[in-house]
């Protein structure tokens, strides 16, 4: 039975959401991470530093007893985000990041950036104050097939972005395909990449096993084996560049089991356990630590968090539901079992 102790992890990219679902959200996480990069994308979305100084306490007031948990605010960007409220979230010392959501592109992104020439002085802004800039990297282009959305995105977009400026920090945000891998090795060291659990676990059959399987469904899409290998090399490579991010994204089972079931996947409880898995299947374990705990506080410029976590290979039971108010998710891996648990 293997066992490993690594520095706590944190989550670099975690929907949190708000209301009730913090009751679910923010104990499961607490109970791995010690701190997560909060999305920013609710129903009304985070668009000024005030709107995320009071998010963040109704975060920290769903933070079990004696936890010492810390959120990590963003900003949601829209076409009129200003300079000066770039200004105004580095001046607040709770806001770590600045999200675009190009508009219509996954959930709650009605109120992104139609044009990214539009914010190009709030883009300058952020790289003067060191407010890194995270993206969703799929364009909203109806016509372009929703496996390509990524690679198209690279090619039309984050290509020119990081040449117009250069001093901006960019943490592409779930990658999925191994174009995204090869961009981000290629870019300086002001680009990063986070890799979710499910896109290293998963190739695009998993949606479709037996017929058609919503809780497997989320944004940017599963893609097919090739891409996932990329991103497994990737994650398990030690390159600091890569780093854990799990796009935890619940929603309400009536949300996802319908006609238009949403897109996201709710993984907090269990994405540790699968990231410890990969890495070990992939002889990988010594390789953990950096990408779960290391690289990612290094990116922000954080330091490393104090305690350590043990992780022992034993199987662990994942419920078939969790509940939330008076609704239910259906996490990631739910029935089934995983190989790995903290102690
Ligand atoms: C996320 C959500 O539900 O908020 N969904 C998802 O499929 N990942 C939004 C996002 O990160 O794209
Ligand atoms: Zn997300």
């Amino acid at each position: 039975m293997r066992e490993l102790k690594i520095i706590q992890p944190d989550d670099w990219h975690c929907h949190l959401r708000d209301g009730a679902y913090l009751s679910r959200t923010v104990p499961d996480s607490a109970a791995i991470f010690k701190r997560v990069i909060v999305m920013p994308n609710l129903t009304t979305p985070i668009t000024h530093p005030s709107a995320a100084k009071k998010y963040r306490e109704r975060i920290l007031n769903a933070v079990p007893e004696g936890n010492d948990f810390e959120p990590l605010m963003t900003l949601y960007l829209t076409d009129e985000t200003t300079p000066h409220v770039i200004a105004e979230a580095k001046a607040s010392g709770i806001i770590h990041g600045a999200k675009l959501y190009p508009q219509g592109v996954t959930t709650h992104s009605e109120a992104g950036v139609t044009k990214l020439e539009k914010i190009y002085p709030t883009l300058e802004a952020m790289s003067e104050h060191h407010i890194p800039l995270l993206i969703h990297g799929e364009v909203n282009d109806p016509a372009v097939d929703i496996f390509d959305r990524e690679k198209y995105f690279i090619d039309k977009i984050l290509t020119q972005l990081v040449k117009n400026f250069p001093s901006l920090k960019i943490v592409f945000e779930h990658i999925t395909t191994k174009d995204a891998v090869l961009f981000v090795e290629e870019s300086s060291k002001n680009v990063a990449a986070t890799i979710t659990p499910h896109h290293l676990y998963y190739q695009r059959n998993a949606m479709f096993m037996g017929g058609i399987r919503p809780h497997y469904y989320c944004l940017p899409v599963l893609k097919r084996q090739e891409h996932q290998l990329a991103l497994i090399a990737a994650a398990t490579s030690g390159n600091p560049k890569f780093f854990i991010g799990t796009d935890s994204a619940p929603h309400a089972v009536t949300r996802k089991e319908s006609s238009c079931g949403c897109a996201g996947i709710y993984n907090s409880p269990t994405a540790l356990a699968l990231y410890a898995e990969i890495f070990a299947t992939q002889n990988k374990l010594h390789k953990l630590e950096g990408f779960t705990s290391l690289y990612g506080a290094d990116f922000y410029g954080l330091a490393h968090n104090q305690k350590t976590i043990t992780l022992r290979e034993i199987s662990k039971n994942v419920p078939e539901t969790l509940s939330f108010g008076d609704e239910t998710i259906i996490p990631l891996k739910a029935g089934q079992s995983v190989k790995w648990d903290i102690i």
